[in-house]
């Protein structure tokens, strides 16, 4: 062999090595869920949901993924399942496991992640990096219609961006939060694939759509918790400022906004609860600058879309209890059955259920939506989108171009119904 054939060889070695090695350290850094379960509990009463969510308590061997009215979604740490069986027959509840290996899940998600083109789409996840580098992307392949704009700091000192799609001046404004929680990533794939649509869609009602409103688009609102969701846990659902109270990290952001902050059990005063409000409200950084952000332009926005997952389901007003209803119920309602026939009418089958937060899923007091109704913004909703459970938050990258073309749909029949009913016209003098 020739000196430099062996050279190149070594170096190879070294090199190779040194990505083994980085691999490693990275996995070793992830936090993992192997043989974490998750399962379906079915419940009829509220002491039931009591003694199942007492679980929840020990928040590294349980942790709650969804709820609804009749049903919780539980992860289970393998060594936890004893205790589990046993609180189950203590609450006389029966479980129905529907995802056998967490770490499964996600080790396809990170592997259609590597496999697929570097380039940014919607095969795989994107990162926050790739995502802001694309946002810089779109806004100087359309100057004369975006606008970039910052709506504060998190807590670790990110910018959190957003997107203004303007063609012309009088048009109605429509907000688009995105992954304020960490771990709902479809969200923000389903964010950006919008922005992309809007600008980029040479079909007329998409452009009709885009060009007679003012969309401002937050992709990821949450980004430290996204970032760490990222690196660190797949899982992470709250924002990363610490307590001053606890070891526990981070506040629920979508529980600390001042809308009935903290009222009718609708969040936890428990900071290593998922759902802990924060010390007060508009405690997180992120929370406070979206607050202010939308203050400052809330005359200018007739609707506020809040994008969660999972659940299929577009929830109104109230969150914070199921016995009041806000003046436009009604409409309200009739404003969401157009978005979800929109999405029957596809043929991916998705179907989506509607109703107020409270009265289809739990109490939940200090949500956007609620937030955004009391300040003016009479259609709010909350999206929560794919799926209902297969896969819940390691929704496989397959599916986010059904899940992004159901919410354009969906979008597009709501706010045609809203218009019909007199939403969309100017709070002020154009
Ligand atoms: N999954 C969301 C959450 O738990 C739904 C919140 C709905 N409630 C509401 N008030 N918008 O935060
Ligand atoms: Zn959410």
């Amino acid at each position: 062999m020739r000196l430099d054939a062996i050279f190149t060889f070594v170096i190879l070695i070294a090199q190779s090595k040194e990505t083994s090695l980085k691999q490693k350290q990275e996995k070793e850094q992830k936090i993992r869920y192997d043989n974490y379960r998750v399962f379906k509990i079915k419940y009829e009463s509220l002491q039931q949901r009591q003694l199942l969510l007492e679980l929840t308590k020990q928040y590294h061997s349980f942790r709650l993924w969804n709820e609804n009215n009749n049903e919780l979604h539980l992860m289970v740490k393998p060594d936890a399942l004893p205790q589990f069986e046993r609180q189950l027959k203590r609450a006389n509840a029966s479980a129905d496991n529907f995802i056998s290996n967490v770490q499964h899940l996600i080790d396809l998600e990170h592997e259609a992640t590597t496999k697929s083109s570097p380039i940014f789409g919607w095969t795989r996840y994107n990162n926050l990096a790739e995502i802001e580098n694309w946002l810089d992307e779109i806004l100087s392949a359309y100057p004369n219609v975006t606008e970039s704009f910052v709506i504060g700091e998190s807590y670790e000192g990110r910018k959190i961006r957003g997107v203004r799609i303007s063609y012309k001046s009088g048009n109605p404004g429509v907000f688009i939060e995105s992954n304020i929680h960490a771990r709902e990533w479809i969200t923000s794939a389903t964010a950006t694939w919008l922005i992309n649509e809007l600008l980029s869609s040479g079909d007329d009602l998409v452009r009709g759509l885009t060009e007679s409103h003012d969309w401002y688009i937050v992709p990821v609102l949450n980004v430290d918790g996204f970032v760490y969701s990222h690196q660190k846990d797949r899982l992470w659902r709250k924002t990363r400022q610490p307590s001053n109270i606890s070891s526990c990290i981070g506040a629920d952001p979508n529980r600390n906004y001042d809308a009935h902050w903290l009222e009718n059990g609708g969040a936890s005063t428990n900071p290593c609860a998922e759902d802990y409000a924060g010390p007060h409200a508009f405690s997180e950084p992120e929370i406070k600058a979206m607050s202010e952000y939308v203050c400052g332009i809330r005359d200018k926005l007739n609707v506020m879309l809040a994008f969660h997952s999972y659940g299929q389901l577009l929830l109104s007003p109230y969150g914070h209890t199921k016995f009041e209803f806000p003046y436009n119920y009604d409409d309200l309602m009739q404003v969401a059955k157009a978005f979800g026939d929109a999405i029957e009418g596809l043929p991916y089958g998705a179907v989506y259920k509607y109703g107020s937060a409270a009265g289809i899923l739990y109490p939940a007091s200090g949500a956007t939506n609620d937030w955004a109704f009391s300040q003016d913004i009479k259609i709010s909703y909350t999206i929560e989108f794919r799926d209902t459970g297969n896969f819940g938050f390691v929704l496989p990258p397959a599916y986010i171009l059904p899940n992004a073309e159901e919410a354009l749909v969906g979008i597009i029949a709501l706010l045609a119904e809203a218009k019909k009913l007199g939403y969309l016209q100017l709070k002020y003098d154009p």
